[in-house]
C-alpha cells in the first residue's frame, strides 16, 4: 500500500497545526515538498535524535539521493543540497571540513566575540532612538547584531563592515530576477573570496585566516565562510527576535529575570525550545533500508527532513504544557540547534549573542512594549525558518 503523503503547508502560515498533525500521525510521515518532490518527516524529539546520531543516513545529494537529477531548476530547497561544505559532506569529507571549521570557535575565540559584543551593544542601542520611538527590533537590532558579529569572527577589518553587511544580505535575500540575483551572488562571493587572500598577507585570530592556512581548495574556503553566513544570521535574528517577543507577550516572566529569580541565558534556552529558529532542516538521504518500527521504513535513497524546531514541543518529551512558554520549567530540552555530526557549530557563539543582546535591550528600554497587538507579526513565510517579518515595539 503507498503511504499517506502530508501536504504540508510550505508558506508557513500552518507551521503549528502541521506539526501536531505529524506528531501524531508516527515515527516519521511522508511529506509534499514545494514540487511534489516528497520527504519523510521526523518530527519527534526522541526520534530526531536517534536518527541525527545514525550514520545510515547521509547529507550528500550526489552520492546517496538517486531523485536529484529530477530536482527542477530553481527548486527553492537547492541550495541546501549540494555545496561542497561540512553542512553537505558524507563520512571522512565531513569530518575534514567539520575540524578545521571547528578551529575558528575555540572559547577562548568565543570569549573575545562576546566582550567585543558587549562593548559594541550600547553604541547599537543609542541609535535605535528615544524612549518612545517605534522601532523594528529585528531589523534594527537582531540582525544587525547577527551580521556584525560574523564580521568579527571572520576578522573583517572595522572599516569594511558596511560592506562586508552588505555581502552577507545580497547572499542572504537575493533579488528575485535573475540576472540581478546571479550578480549579487556574484559580488558577495568575490567579496569574501577578497577577505580570504587578505589574510594570506595580513593573519589575524579569525576565522577567515584558519581557513587561508588551512588545508582545503579556495572553493571550500569561500563556501565555508558562505555556509556560515547562511547558518548563522538568519537562525541568530530569529533567536533574538522570538525571545524578545515572548518576553514582551509574558511581563510576568520579565519581572522574573529582572529580580534575578531567572536568567536570559533561561530565557534563550526556553525560547529555543519554544520557538525554534529553525523548523525543518533538508535534507538527509537514508544510505540503506532504515526500520523505525510501527511498519515505518525508511527505504534506502529516500529523502529525510528533520523538523528539529518540532522536537521542543512534542507532548512526549514536555507533556501537556509542550506548547506553552514557561522560562520556570526545569526540563527546557530541545533539539534546536540539531543533534549529532551536523550538531550546529555555532550554537555557543549564538547563544552568547542572544544572552548579550537581550540583557542589554531590556535593561536600556525598561518601558518597551509590543507596538499594537500583533501589528507585524506576521509568521516567515517559509516552513523552514520561524520568525515573524517584524518585531515593532515601541521603545
Ligand atoms: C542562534 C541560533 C542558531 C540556531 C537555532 C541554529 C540551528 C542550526 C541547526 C538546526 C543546524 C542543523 C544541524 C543538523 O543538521 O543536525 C545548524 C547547523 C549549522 N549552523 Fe547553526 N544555528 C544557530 C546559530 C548559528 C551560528 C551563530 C552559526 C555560525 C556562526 C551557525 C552555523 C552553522 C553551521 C556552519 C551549520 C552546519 C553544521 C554541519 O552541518 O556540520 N549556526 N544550525
Amino acid at each position: 500500500m503507498a503511504a499517506q503523503v502530508f501536504p504540508l503547508d510550505h508558506t508557513g502560515r500552518s507551521l503549528r497545526e502541521d506539526i501536531a498533525a505529524l506528531q501524531s500521525l508516527g515515527p516519521a510521515v511522508k511529506v509534499a515538498l514545494p514540487d511534489g518532490i516528497t520527504a519523510w518527516s521526523v518530527t519527534k524529539h526522541e526520534q530526531l535524535k536517534k536518527l541525527s546520531e545514525d550514520g545510515r543516513l547521509s547529507r550528500d545529494a550526489q552520492q546517496h539521493w538517486p531523485g536529484l537529477p529530477d530536482v527542477p531548476e530553481g527548486w527553492p530547497l537547492a541550495p541546501f543540497l549540494i555545496s561542497p561544505t561540512v553542512l553537505n559532506a558524507y563520512g571522512s569529507e565531513r569530518h575534514r571540513l567539520r575540524k578545521i571549521m571547528e578551529e575558528a570557535f575555540t572559547p577562548a575565540r568565543l570569549d573575545v566575540l562576546r566582550e567585543n559584543l558587549r562593548h559594541r551593544v550600547p553604541r547599537l542601542l543609542g541609535s535605535l532612538g528615544a524612549p518612545g520611538s517605534l522601532v523594528d527590533i529585528r531589523a534594527e537590532y537582531a540582525q544587525v547584531i547577527a551580521c556584525e558579529t560574523l564580521c568579527d569572527l571572520f576578522g573583517v577589518p572595522q572599516a569594511q563592515w558596511p560592506d562586508a553587511v552588505a555581502a552577507m544580505r545580497n547572499l542572504l535575500s537575493p533579488a528575485e530576477e535573475a540576472d540581478q540575483a546571479s550578480a549579487q551572488l556574484e559580488s558577495a562571493m568575490s567579496y569574501l573570496g577578497a577577505l580570504l587572500s587578505g589574510k594570506r598577507d595580513l593573519p589575524g585570530e579569525d576565522m577567515a585566516t584558519t581557513l587561508a592556512q588551512a588545508d582545503m581548495t579556495d572553493e571550500e574556503r569561500v563556501l565555508a565562510l558562505a555556509v556560515t553566513i547562511a547558518g548563522g544570521v538568519p537562525a541568530t535574528t530569529e533567536l533574538i527576535t522570538n525571545a524578545a517577543c515572548n518576553m514582551l507577550r509574558h511581563p510576568e516572566q520579565l519581572a522574573a529575570v529582572r529580580s534575578g529569580e531567572t536568567t536570559w541565558s533561561a530565557v534563550v534556552e526556553e525560547t529555543l525550545r519554544f520557538d525554534a529558529p529553525v523548523q525543518h532542516m533538508p535534507l538527509r538521504y537514508a544510505v540503506e533500508d532504515i526500520d523505525l518500527g510501527e511498519g515505518t521504513v525508511i527505504r534506502q535513497g529516500d529523502p529525510v527532513l528533520m523538523g528539529f524546531g518540532a522536537g521542543g514541543r512534542d507532548p512526549q518529551a514536555h507533556g501537556d504544557t509542550a506548547d506553552v512558554f514557561d522560562v520556570h520549567r526545569p526540563n527546557k530540552e530541545h533539539v534546536a540547534f540539531g543533534h549529532g555530526v551536523h550538531y550546529c557549530i555555532g550554537a555557543s557563539l549564538g547563544r552568547i549573542e542572544a544572552s548579550v543582546a537581550l540583557q542589554a535591550l531590556f535593561a536600556s528600554f525598561p518601558h518597551m512594549e509590543l507596538a499594537e497587538p500583533d501589528q507585524g507579526l506576521r509568521p516567515l513565510p517559509t516552513f523552514l525558518f520561524n520568525g515573524k517579518a517584524q518585531l515593532p515595539v515601541r521603545l
